[in-house]
C-alpha cells in the first residue's frame, strides 16, 4: 500500500527526538511504530510537529494497559486548556469547555450515556442498520462499470446511522454541511490554524441554534434521551446540549465512516475471508473484532495527563506531563498478538484496543460493532465485490485524525 510519510526519523531539529504525528495517512502503519516498539523505550519521549510540546508516546501493549489503567493519568487533565497536546489546535470552540464526556459526567449522566448507547438501545436500531445496510448493497448490484464504496455505500450508511441513532432527524445538507466543517477541524494538516477553529465553531454555532430542536423531534436518538432524562435531572442549557451533540457528532462520525471504510478496504483485500464468512456467516462476530484490531483508525493518539508523578515501566511521567497512546501501535504488538499484521478469522488472543481500555473505554462500542457486523454481512452476502484497483493505488484524504479513503473503486 502506499505511504505518505517519509520513513526516515522525522526528527526535531533541535533535540534529535521524533516529531509525532508520523503522517502514517494511509492503512500503512508508519515503521516507527514498530522501532520503537521493539528497540525504544516503553515510554518514548517525542514532539509536537505542531506545538513543539514535548509529549510521552506508548507503542507496547503491556505498557498501554499500565497507562489507561491508571487513574493518575487523566484524560479530562489531557483535554483542558493549555494542556500539551499532538494537534494544531485545542479542539474546542473558543468559549465552549470542549468536553462533552467530563460535562455528562459531572451533570451525574454518564449511565444515561451508557444505558442510550447499551444493548438495549442498539437492539432497537439494529435491524435498520442491517436494512440500509443490505438496500445500499442491492443498489449496487445492477452497476456494470465501476463505483465507489464509499460514497455509495459506507459513507451513506455510517451518516444515516448517526443520524438516527445519535443526533435525530438532519436532512442531508444539514448532513453534509456537519461534515464538511468536521473534516476541515479534525486533522492534522491540510487546512490552517483559522480554518479548524472556524469549522469547530460553525459546528457549535449550528448545534446551538439546532440541537434542541433535533432533541425534541421525533425518534429513539440519544440526544433526545439526553435532553429528556436531564429534563428530571435539572435542565441542560442550549448551551450544554449544544456541546453533548458536538460530542455525539465528533467522537460518532468520523470514527464510524473512517473504520468502515478503512474495513471494507480489508475485507474486500481478503476474499478467501470473505469467502469463508458467506460459506459459515457464525464467524461474523469474530471477523468484526479481527477488524477493529487489525484495521487502523486514528493517524495520532490517545491522551492522558498526569495529575501526579507516575512511575510507568521504569520512567517517571512528570505531573502535568501527557502521555500519548497509539492504540493502532498497540494492535500491532507481535508481544500481544501473532503474526500481528496478518488479518485471522477466529483469531484467540488478548483483547483488543480497537475501543480502548479502562476507564475510558468507548462508550460507542456496541453500536459501532453492530455497525460494523451489517457491513460484513452485506459483504459476506455478496462474494462477487471485488476492489476496481491494487490496494496501494486507493488514495487517502492526507491529515485527518480519522483515516479515511478518498475513495473505494469497486466493481462486481
Ligand atoms: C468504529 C467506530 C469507533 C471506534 C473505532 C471508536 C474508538 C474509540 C476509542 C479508541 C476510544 C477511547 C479514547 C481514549 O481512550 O481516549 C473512544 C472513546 C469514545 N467514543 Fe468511540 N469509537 C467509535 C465509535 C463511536 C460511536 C458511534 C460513539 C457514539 C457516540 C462513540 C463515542 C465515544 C465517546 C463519547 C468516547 C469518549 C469516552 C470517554 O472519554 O470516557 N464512539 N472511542
Amino acid at each position: 500500500m502506499t505511504t505518505a510519510h517519509d520513513p526516515a526519523a522525522p526528527a526535531d531539529p533541535a533535540s534529535g527526538t521524533l516529531t509525532y504525528p508520523f503522517h502514517d495517512w494511509t492503512q500503512q502503519l508508519s515503521p516507527h511504530y514498530a522501532r520503537l516498539r521493539e528497540s525504544g523505550p516503553p515510554v518514548c519521549p517525542v514532539v509536537s510537529e505542531y506545538t513543539g510540546d514535548r509529549l510521552w508516546l506508548v507503542t507496547r501493549y503491556a505498557t498501554a494497559v499500565q497507562v489507561l489503567e491508571d487513574p493518575r493519568l487523566s484524560s479530562a487533565a489531557a483535554m483542558a486548556p493549555g494542556s500539551p497536546r499532538h494537534e494544531p489546535v485545542e479542539l474546542r470552540a473558543p468559549g465552549t469547555r470542549g468536553n462533552g464526556v467530563a460535562l455528562l459526567n459531572e451533570a451525574g449522566m454518564r449511565a444515561v450515556l451508557a444505558d442510550g448507547l447499551g444493548p438495549r438501545a442498539v437492539r432497537r436500531h439494529q435491524e435498520w442498520i442491517r436494512e440500509r445496510a443490505d438496500t445500499l448493497m442491492h443498489e449496487l448490484l445492477t452497476r456494470r462499470d465501476t463505483f465507489d464504496l464509499a460514497r455509495e455505500f459506507a459513507l451513506p450508511l455510517a451518516r444515516g446511522t448517526a443520524s438516527r441513532t445519535l443526533l435525530g432527524p438532519l436532512d442531508a445538507d444539514e448532513e453534509e454541511q456537519l461534515i464538511r466543517w468536521a473534516d476541515v477541524s479534525l486533522r492534522f494538516c491540510g487546512a490552517t490554524a483559522e480554518h479548524m477553529v472556524a469549522g469547530l465553531t460553525d459546528i457549535h454555532r449550528y448545534f446551538l441554534a439546532h440541537a434542541r430542536r433535533l432533541a425534541d423531534a421525533p425518534g429513539k436518538h440519544l440526544l433526545k434521551t439526553i435532553a429528556n432524562t436531564a429534563t428530571h435531572t435539572g435542565r441542560l442549557s442550549d448551551e450544554e446540549l449544544a456541546e453533548v451533540a458536538e460530542l455525539f457528532l465528533v467522537a460518532g462520525y468520523p470514527t464510524s465512516s473512517g473504520f468502515l471504510c478503512g474495513a471494507l478496504i480489508t475485507l474486500l483485500n481478503h476474499p478467501e475471508a470473505v469467502a469463508a464468512l458467506n460459506r459459515d456467516p457464525a464467524l461474523i462476530p469474530s471477523a468484526v473484532e479481527e477488524l477493529l484490531r487489525h484495521t487502523p483508525l486514528s493517524t495520532g493518539a490517545a491522551r492522558r495527563r498526569a495529575t501526579e508523578d507516575v512511575q510507568v515501566d521504569g520512567t517517571t511521567i512528570k505531573a502535568g506531563d501527557v502521555v500519548l497512546i497509539s492504540m493502532e501501535a498497540v494492535n500491532h504488538d507481535p508481544e500481544a498478538f501473532e503474526d500481528p499484521d496478518a488479518f485471522i478469522l477466529g483469531r484467540q488472543g488478548p483483547a483488543h484496543f480497537g475501543f480502548g481500555r479502562g476507564l475510558h473505554f468507548c462508550p460507542g462500542n456496541r453500536l459501532a460493532r453492530c455497525l460494523i457486523e451489517a457491513m460484513v454481512r452485506a459483504v459476506a452476502g455478496h462474494p462477487g465485490l471485488r476492489l476496481a484497483v491494487a490496494p496501494e493505488d486507493i488514495r487517502w484524504h492526507e491529515g485527518l485524525f480519522f483515516r479515511r479513503p478518498e475513495a473505494i473503486p469497486a466493481s462486481w
